[in-house]
């Protein structure tokens, strides 16, 4: 048996596999978020340990056979969060997470002194708020006496494993997205640590997501009742590990996940193509591979927004069964989902929301028609810098909250022109951790074995011509919202 840690942003979640590669327990917990100025976003670390105890004795309180056999564990990680960590490995802090947005002005301090093309050049992306080297810079500028304790710097999942196993590392996989990572060299970059004055030392040893890093301590063996014979193995990136538990690790795979974000990802086998920063690009979970990818932020959070606004009453499948007589387009009603901003295509922190085009004729199953076509459509934007770097996406394997409406799944295949696939037993990015676990132990050889084992395609929708015919029309009106509304916000 392998464990699956899913340290998520608002809880953790942690499977048990079989060496068949099933899920066979499950057990999460949540913990809080600190939203206590606007545009922060933090966590305790201390709160992430609580979980993932409390949810390995919940399986192990279950589980029937010898605790030895159950041999690795792996993790998936919320990307992107700041821990810092003094001389002893207390952590000085609470952590900065992915969505906090307070470093706007540490970003353009990034590039100013490293340079905009050097920066895209060695990290392969541009300065966001939410990466972690700004969220650094912030402390070192507002909290100078904890930025002097600092040792050391962690991503969530690396201190979470570093507890477990008393071994400090960092994972390729999430430190790509760190903005200290020079990918195509694949170590740490010292030109960008020099050029806005952090000390290199601050950044741990590197491991891929199958290393084995060692066994848990006796004491964490002996509060969970795991053996302490038990090895732990590197894990990855939450959005690395939702490709791995879709079949994304080989050339020519994508993805779209839509849970509070969206996401599209596409497999790469080289670091070395140039996408202009316009598209994240980051080392993968499976070594020595890349992939990319586009971040839309609100997109099941628009319809959140949407349901909880203005359809309080109705469940999300009596809100999406409302729309299903209204045909593709809206009639002429049109969402952008800027509710906090947007990453791809266009890294604006500023920019908001808008319905264009309402008319008398527009009715409530209108709207929210709108809201499904609009996150839609900004995915396909990441999928159009995609295809005009020459890819040829025609199969989109569709994960997350997205992917359980085959309503939404039919205008998928619509907007993207392309065939999406749902999967079957579908359990997001843990299903990928324990993969890693599976890997890293030698149970499976390889992550393609691993995908014949764990991942299982379920139904295939198809585009229709004349929905992708409407649907063109409409994402060229789409497009131009941004440029026009810009300037109102
Ligand atoms: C990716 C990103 C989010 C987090 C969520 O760049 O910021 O998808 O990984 O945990």
């Amino acid at each position: 048996y392998v464990i699956g840690i899913d340290l998520g942003t608002s809880a953790v979640k942690t499977c048990l596999m079989n060496e068949q590669g099933q899920i066979i327990d499950e057990a999460s917990c949540a913990y809080k978020l600190y939203q206590e100025k606007p545009g922060f976003s933090e966590q305790k670390p201390q709160d992430w340990i609580d979980g993932v105890m409390s949810t390995i004795q919940e399986i192990v309180g279950r589980y029937t056979g010898e605790v030895a056999d159950i041999i690795g564990i792996s993790y998936s990680g919320q990307m992107h969060g700041l821990v810092l960590l003094d001389e002893a490995g207390e952590v000085l802090r609470p952590a900065i997470l992915w969505n906090d947005t307070r470093t706007t002005a540490q970003c353009e301090e990034i590039v100013a002194k490293v340079g905009k093309e050097r920066l895209l050049a060695i990290t392969k992306n541009p300065a966001l708020e939410g990466f972690t080297l700004p969220k650094i810079l912030w402390v070192k500028e507002h909290e100078p006496e904890t930025y002097a304790k600092a040792k050391h710097f962690v991503l969530p999942k690396d201190y979470v494993r570093y507890v477990m196993t008393g071994e400090l590392h960092m994972e390729r996989s999430d430190a790509a997205g760190t903005l200290l990572l020079d990918i195509e060299r694949n170590d740490w970059s010292t030109e960008v640590a020099e050029a806005v004055g952090i000390d290199r030392a601050l950044c741990p040893p590197l491991i891929d997501a199958t290393t084995e890093v060692g066994t848990l301590t006796e004491a964490f063996a002996r509060a969970t009742g795991l053996s302490s014979t038990t090895k732990v193995y590197g894990g990855g990136a939450d959005n690395a590990c939702g490709a791995v538990g879709s079949g994304i690790v080989t050339g020519g795979k994508s993805m779209v996940s839509i849970g509070t974000s969206g996401v599209l990802l596409s497999f790469e086998q080289t670091p070395d193509k140039n996408f202009g920063g316009k598209v994240h690009y980051f080392h993968h979970a499976v070594t020595d591979a890349y992939y990319t990818m586009g971040v839309t932020l609100s997109a099941g959070h628009s319809l959140k927004w949407f349901k909880e606004t203005f359809a309080k009453e109705s469940s999300f499948d009596e809100l999406l069964a409302s729309t299903e007589d209204i045909a593709a387009g809206s009639n002429g009603l049109l969402f952008t989902p800027y509710l906090v901003g947007e990453r791809t295509p266009y890294a604006d922190s500023v920019i908001r929301g808008s319905f264009i085009g309402i008319d008398t004729a527009h009715t409530h199953a209108h709207f929210a028609k709108a809201v499904l076509e609009g996150i839609t459509f900004s995915l396909r934007d990441t999928l159009e810098i995609f295809r005009s770097s020459g890819k040829d996406i025609r199969d989109i394997i569709s994960i997350g909250g997205g992917a359980k409406n085959p309503q939404w799944l039919q205008m998928q295949a619509d907007i993207f022109n392309a065939n999406i696939y749902q999967l079957q037993n579908e359990q997001g990015p843990s299903i990928g951790a324990c993969m890693i676990a599976l890997v890293g132990s030698g149970i499976v050889a390889s992550f393609e074995e691993a995908v014949e084992k764990c991942v299982a395609i379920g139904e295939v929708f198809e585009p229709i011509a004349e929905n992708v015919e409407v649907y063109n029309e409409i994402y060229n009106v789409y497009t131009q919202i941004y440029a026009q509304t810009k300037s109102l916000n």
